[in-house]
């Protein structure tokens, strides 16, 4: 088995701003998240897991980087294989040399190495990589991954890969919480780019926050966890995302202000649950999660044709997407002029993606969403009837900032014989949770 179906992506340690409804379990390891604080516990059942495993451990300049020998001493006590790529600003904080004992492996620093094969030190190391982990991650090397640079050895190896990057952010607390740390922060995320910590506590500069690189154990112990099968491991989702455009001429079309935000985090939660995640994505600008397919669409009619085409293989089916209700009878041919003071559209509905799916003889888990501005939970429970769906998130819409083409939103999810209330956060977090209750439904329906 490859290592890509073989890892998870991070499930326990993306950082909420809320805590997780629930919290997650698994292994007899516990995490919560709270203010940005991390707790963990965890017993001795992860041995082995790390064993043989190539782990490339990136080192940029921060004063953390002092517990580097600690995180590469622990990983080698675990068995993993490790090399270590340092900037030259955190070789100002801790010795090449240092690394180079306590890793056994030559440490490389140099973008152009006249010494790797072919001089192509970046492509044999981004190769060899079954993980790379980037700790610490300053602010600055955050902004480097976010923005495709590649400029110094690691960020070009970063580029060049396709194992997993995790990131262990370590920097003061006011660089940490700045508008464009966080913003880059959540733009990792959202490529699937796995985030461990940071954690709060007293800093080096001696002020108190979040922003403390974790403990190499608590990195080890992130690490084990991402070999782990996710709790949706095997499992393959579906989900659609986006508006629909349905042409009215060659030049004029009818659409809804969906971003595609809130379908494609959805994606993201889901395969760091360990599901085989498939995108149908009406028209939008964002960039797919690694590893998620995407069949991009135009109007509900190919949506339609796209879902109906790939369901029969789906044990969950996720609709997110802001389909277009209705579509003009007849597309104009040539661009429709000026001439009365009014112009009638004639319109007819689009086919209702969800009922059909929900209607097949074997549906999958089928989970809604509805956009509602007021008694969300007695217009959820109508559709999720109406419809015959597994669950229904019910969107707050009409609030300025949540909802339609924002970072945020506010959701109330329901199924026939219970309902939680997620209140206002990112919508990268409501889709962990949501996910987590989509899981816990599942896997009981899976049992009857
Ligand atoms: O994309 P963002 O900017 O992030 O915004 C997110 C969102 C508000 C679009 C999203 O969270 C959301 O609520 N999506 C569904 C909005 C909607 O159109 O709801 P609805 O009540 O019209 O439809 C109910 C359900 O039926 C939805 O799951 C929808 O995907 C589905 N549907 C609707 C019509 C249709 N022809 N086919 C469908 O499958």
């Amino acid at each position: 088995m490859g290592i890509a179906s073989n890892i998870h992506p991070l499930w326990y340690f993306t950082v909420f701003r809320d805590p997780p409804v629930h919290g997650y379990k698994n292994g007899g390891m516990l995490l919560y998240h709270s203010d940005f604080r991390t707790t963990l516990s965890f017993n001795n059942m992860n041995l082995n897991i790390l064993t043989d495993k190539r782990i490339l451990l990136g080192i940029t300049g921060g004063i953390a980087a002092y517990k580097s020998a600690e995180l590469v001493r622990r990983l080698r006590e675990q068995g993993a294989q490790v090399r270590v790529v340092m900037t030259s600003a955190a070789t100002e904080f801790i010795t090449p040399l240092t690394l180079q004992v306590v890793s056994g492996q030559r440490v490389h620093t140099e973008l152009l190495d006249s010494e790797a094969e072919a001089a192509m030190g970046h492509i044999e190391l981004a190769r060899w990589a079954e993980v790379i982990l980037i700790a610490p991650a300053t602010a600055d090397f955050l902004a480097k991954l976010a923005y495709g640079h590649a400029n110094d050895l690691l960020s070009t190896i970063c580029l060049a890969t396709v194992a997993p990057i995790i990131v262990a952010p370590a920097m003061n607390r006011q660089m940490w919480q700045a508008k464009s740390t966080q913003a880059n922060y959540m733009r990792l995320q959202n490529w699937g780019i796995h985030c461990l910590g940071p954690a709060a506590g007293l800093q080096a500069c001696g002020e108190t926050g979040v922003g403390r690189m974790l403990e190499p154990m608590e990195l080890v112990n992130g690490l084990i966890n991402l070999f782990k099968p996710g709790p949706l491991a095997g499992v393959k989702v579906l989900i659609t995302a986006g508006p629909t455009r349905e042409d009215i001429d060659p030049v004029r079309f009818i659409s809804n202000r969906s971003s595609g935000k809130m379908g494609y985090a959805v994606a993201v939660a889901a395969q760091a649950a360990g599901a085989a995640v498939t995108l149908v994505s009406g028209p939008v600008s964002l960039t797919a999660p690694v590893g998620v397919p995407v069949i991009s669409v135009y109007n509900a009619q190919d949506m339609f044709e796209a879902v109906m085409a790939q369901v029969d293989e789906m044990d969950i089916f996720i609709a997110a997407a802001a389909v277009a209700d209705y579509r003009p009878v007849q597309l104009a041919t040539h661009k429709l002029k000026k001439q009365e003071s009014q112009l009638q559209l004639m319109l007819e509905r689009t086919p209702d993606i969800l009922a059909a799916v929900a209607a097949l003889p074997q549906p999958p888990f089928t989970v809604g969403f509805a956009a509602e501005t007021n008694n969300l939970l007695d217009y959820a429970r109508d559709k999720l009837q109406r419809k015959k769906l597994d669950m229904i998130a019910t969107n707050q819409v009409g609030i300025t900032g949540l909802g339609f083409d924002s970072d945020e939103n506010a959701l109330s999810v329901c199924w026939v014989d219970g309902s939680v209330e997620l209140p206002r956060n990112s919508k990268l977090s409501l889709a962990y949770q949501l996910i987590e209750i989509i899981t816990q439904r599942y896997q009981r329906r899976a049992k009857f």
